[in-house]
């Protein structure tokens, strides 16, 4: 029986698994890429993805603080951002299941199948590199800020892409680089190289995110900047922590004021 790309990514976000959601992540990606699904369908994506039992996720206040140099710093800090990854997985694999009735075009689907993709093989380096310490994913605390942003923008297309790829992920642009140069000055080799992957892959999610967000302002006749401060205003009030990496937002094609404008 042939899946369509919808029923593929609820296969995915109903596998507990991670390694085995990388597994199957890689083998939809490729099945679409190469025409082998059946259309997008429309299969609902469940409210939460399944997940092993451990790690324990916390509430964001209740995590333990990290401790940082040594190993035991170095694993906390891979084991943060393994724990992000995998939510990413999750989170490509749901916005391609969850907003069909937006009725995107094809290069839409292209784009969070290739995201969820590239969140695998993240997840699947960071496995590693805590394989190598001697650790693994799940043997720390973690929290569930990530999927309560996919649930509070479960809704609506602009919101789910104002608030994950282009703050969330975005983020990331900004704190990688310093990161890499903590991790460096250590004396760390193995990170590094690890990150610069990472940093590099999503930049191109933070792409995606920007370019699917102005395609539906225009679809919709609005300009994207009011449309962008308008979500961010109804469903990320906070505002956005600088400084900002411009050079990478604007590789990404994020435009200056429509983030800058948020500062806190
Ligand atoms: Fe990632
Ligand atoms: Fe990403």
């Amino acid at each position: 029986m042939t899946l369509t790309l919808t029923q593929a990514a609820c296969t995915v976000l109903l596998t507990a698994d991670p390694l085995e959601k990388c597994r199957l992540t890689h083998a939809f990606a490729a099945d679409w890429r190469d025409g082998r699904l059946d259309g997008v369908g429309d299969t609902a994506p469940p409210a939460r993805p399944a997940r092993p039992e451990k790690p324990q996720l916390l509430p964001f206040k209740a995590m333990p603080r990290r401790s940082y140099g040594g190993d035991k710093g170095r694993i906390g800090l891979i084991h943060a951002l393994a724990h992000i990854e995998l939510n990413a997985i999750d989170l490509g694999w749901d916005i391609v299941a969850r907003f069909v009735a937006e009725d995107m075009p094809k290069a839409f689907y292209d784009d969070w199948v290739r995201v969820a993709r590239d969140e695998a093989i993240h997840f699947e380096m960071l496995e590693g590199l805590l394989n190598q310490l001697g650790a693994r994913y799940g043997d720390l605390p973690a929290h569930d800020g990530l999927w309560q942003a996919a649930e509070k923008t479960a809704d609506a297309l602009m919101a789910r892409l104002a608030v994950v790829p282009m703050t969330l992920e975005a983020r990331g642009l900004d704190t990688t680089p310093t990161t890499v140069d903590k991790l460096s000055r250590n004396g760390d080799t193995l990170t590094p190289p690890a990150l610069e992957v990472i940093y590099h892959d999503e930049i191109y999610h933070v792409a995606a995110g920007v370019r699917w967000f102005s395609y539906l302002a225009d679809r919709k006749g609005e300009d994207g900047e009011t449309a962008f401060h308008a979500w961010m205003a109804e469903r990320y009030p906070a505002g956005l922590k600088a400084p900002f990496n411009h050079e990478a937002r604007a590789e990404a094609g994020f435009p200056r004021p429509w983030y800058e404008k948020l500062a806190r």
